[in-house]
Order: C-alpha cells, then sequence, then structure tokens
C-alpha cells in the first residue's frame, strides 16, 4: 500500500513509499483510511520533541483517521465490513481511569498511524463515525474535540453559566469554543491574532483578549470576571504562562494542562497557586467512552468541526506546513 514513512526526524525525512498491507489479527479491523487530520502531537513527532526515544524508525505517523472498515478479524462482533469508523489515540483505555503505560499504545506513535492507505484498528478502540459527517470532518474528532471535551466535561464539569477561558485557536481550542458555547458556558479566548478573536465571536465566544499586543492578558481576564477568574482555563501554552493561567483562575477553580506549546517544562511560583487553592490536572485525550458520549452531544447539538483547509494525500507534507504556520481549527488529508 502507499504510506508516509518518517525515516528520520524532520519533514525533509517524511516521504511517500511503498509498504506492505496489514492483515487484520483476532478482534482488529482493516480499515480503508478516508481521511486524517494534524495535530500538534504529529507535528512535534516529525521535528523529534515528542518522546523522541519512542519513535519507531520507520513509522506511518498521524494518529487521528476516519475511514471505512473493509476486512476483519476473528472474533470481531462491534462492527462490520462496510462500516465507517474512527481512531481514537489511546487505543487501549476504553473507560475509567488509566492504565500506567497508555502512551504506549497510540497510533501515529508508536503504533502505525493514518498517514497511509489501510491501517488496523482494534475493535475495541474504534468508534462509530458520526453519519452526519464526512470523513473529513470525523477525522478532527479523535484528539482535539475529544480533550476539549474530557476537559470541559468530565473534569470541569462546566455548568451553564459558567466562564471558561480556550488560549488560541488552533484544533482543540475551536472545538471547545463550540462545545462550551453550547453547554452554556462563557466563552473567554486568547489570540494572537485579532481577525481569529472576531472570528471565534462568531462561533460564539464571548470575549477575546489578543496575548501578543497583551502579555500580562491574565488582568484583562480578572476586569472581565468581576477580579473572580475564570472557573475552568483550558491551557494549552504551558510553559511559564502557567503562572499568569492560575493568576486567571478563581479561587478554588479548575486548569486543564493540556499543551506545551511554549515549553515542556516551567517554574511554578507555588503561592498563588496555594493562596487560591487551584486545582491543575494533566489532560491526555480521554477513554473511548467519553468519545462515545461526546458524539451524541455533538450530533444532539448539530456541531460541525471548523475545518481550515484540506490538503490531498500527496500534499500531506504541505499539510505539515500549514500547522506549524498556523490553522484556524484543523487541517486534514484527504487519503481516498
Ligand atoms: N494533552 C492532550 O491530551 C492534548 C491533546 C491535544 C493537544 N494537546 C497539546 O495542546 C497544544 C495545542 O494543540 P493543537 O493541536 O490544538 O495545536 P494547533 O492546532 O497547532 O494550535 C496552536 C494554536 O495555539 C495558539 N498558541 C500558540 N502559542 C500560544 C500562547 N502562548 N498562548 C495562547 N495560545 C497560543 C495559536 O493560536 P493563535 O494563532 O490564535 O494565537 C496557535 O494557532 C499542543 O501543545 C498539543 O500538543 C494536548
Amino acid at each position: 500500500m502507499k504510506a508516509w514513512l518518517l525515516k528520520d526526524f524532520g519533514l525533509d525525512n517524511l516521504a511517500l513509499g511503498e509498504t506492505a498491507k496489514p492483515e487484520p489479527k483476532a478482534g482488529e479491523l482493516l480499515v480503508k483510511v478516508g481521511a486524517v487530520s494534524l495535530n500538534f502531537r504529529d507535528k512535534a513527532i516529525v521535528d523529534g520533541f515528542y518522546e523522541p526515544h519512542l519513535v519507531p524508525k520507520s513509522l506511518i505517523p498521524v494518529s487521528d483517521a476516519s475511514g471505512t472498515v473493509v476486512a476483519v478479524g476473528e472474533g470481531v462482533h462491534r462492527f462490520k465490513v462496510g462500516e465507517r469508523v474512527n481512531s481514537h489515540l489511546y487505543s487501549r483505555w476504553i473507560d475509567g481511569e488509566p492504565g500506567p503505560d497508555e502512551p504506549a499504545h497510540c497510533f501515529g506513535m508508536p503504533l502505525p498511524g493514518g498517514l497511509a492507505e489501510y491501517m488496523i484498528i482494534h475493535q475495541d478502540s474504534a468508534v462509530r463515525a458520526p453519519d452526519n459527517m464526512s470523513d473529513e470532518e470525523a477525522s478532527t474528532l479523535p484528539i482535539a474535540a475529544l480533550t476539549a471535551w474530557f476537559s470541559l466535561v468530565d473534569y470541569g464539569q462546566v455548568q451553564a453559566g459558567q466562564t471558561v477561558l480556550v488560549q488560541g485557536t488552533g484544533g482543540v481550542s475551536i472545538f471547545a469554543v463550540q462545545l462550551a458555547t453550547a453547554l452554556g458556558a462563557r466563552v473567554i479566548v486568547t489570540s494572537s491574532n485579532d481577525a481569529n478573536l472576531e472570528a471565534v465571536k462568531r462561533l460564539g465566544a464571548g470575549a477575546g483578549i489578543n496575548y501578543r499586543t497583551n502579555p500580562r492578558w491574565e488582568e484583562q481576564v480578572l476586569e472581565l470576571t468581576d477580579g473572580k477568574g475564570v472557573d475552568l482555563l483550558l491551557d494549552v501554552a504551558g510553559g511559564e504562562g502557567l503562572n499568569q493561567s492560575i493568576l486567571a483562575t478563581k479561587a478554588a477553580g479548575k486548569i486543564a494542562q493540556i499543551g506545551f506549546l511554549t515549553g515542556q517544562t516551567t517554574t511554578l511560583n507555588l503561592m498563588p497557586l496555594i493562596f487560591r487553592q487551584t486545582t491543575i490536572r494533566g489532560i491526555a485525550v480521554a477513554p473511548r467512552s467519553a468519545f462515545d458520549r461526546m458524539n451524541a452531544f455533538l450530533n444532539k447539538h448539530e456541531i460541525r468541526p471548523v475545518i481550515d483547509q484540506i490538503y490531498s494525500f500527496e500534499d500531506a507534507r504541505k499539510a505539515f506546513e500549514h500547522l506549524a504556520r498556523g490553522a484556524f481549527g484543523k487541517v486534514v488529508i484527504k487519503v481516498s
């Protein structure tokens, strides 16, 4: 089959080639990939700063895929040939608390990803793709939408009338705006781009702050919340900015630590954390059960993914370059 193979770190080492078409073993589905979407994780893996010691050489990259079941292994009962499915990043985390080694079973690294004509998904981790979405749309859900959902609903338990802060206008954040708005929350968004701040208001955000022109953005958040801070903050930026996130969150409020766009380490100022009694939880997407619940909610609220651009399979490298420049919502690659 045709597949993009990462033979070494760096986008220059991502090449279109041929590799053996996989055979489904017991319990597995062979999926003809319709589309994949890119996440920052995929770019970080290609660039060699996401757990580089775990990256096989070579690797079929990109975790998030949507496609059609074309063959099944022995004992498969959850899906039939012809049905449309989504991959689920943490392929063994089905429900409840995560196990100790979930990252060892993730698509797109170390397991082969979806940037190929076919991929294997175990029936237990596959999720029915929403009927009302194309493969391109459904491919955006496994990480970006589900991380926003788990942060807002399972962890954040956001209630109507509460205030949520969302950082940036990338994949996770745009879904967070859409989902939090549908939950009845008031959403504040930070972005480096004023045009994007206007665009998120059309998706339901109530206020926007440009974090480039307002580097002390947490002060503006306090002004917008009567000096209290937000109930829940989705931190995708990481780095030293976590200290600002604590100041922007209300006393006994919650931070979902999702990302590390500005750095994988931070020097934490403990006194504000202690005095404000903030809860910070690391987020690693979600179990499959949350994916099923999220899809029902997306359907009920008629939420459609925001796709910035769709690239052809041959133009996969251009899609990675687009993600690196910054995208409003998701960058998708149509595979077949
Ligand atoms: N832990 C998890 O389960 C999980 C799941 C998904 C993603 N993540 C992580 O979350 C982060 C975002 O992922 P993504 O896929 O949504 O990325 P993405 O689509 O590439 O979005 C990146 C966006 O973040 C914004 N940004 C960059 N620096 C910022 C800063 N200092 N403050 C506020 N916003 C900033 C920019 O928005 P503007 O252009 O509007 O400024 C940029 O477009 C990454 O670190 C990713 O690895 C983690």
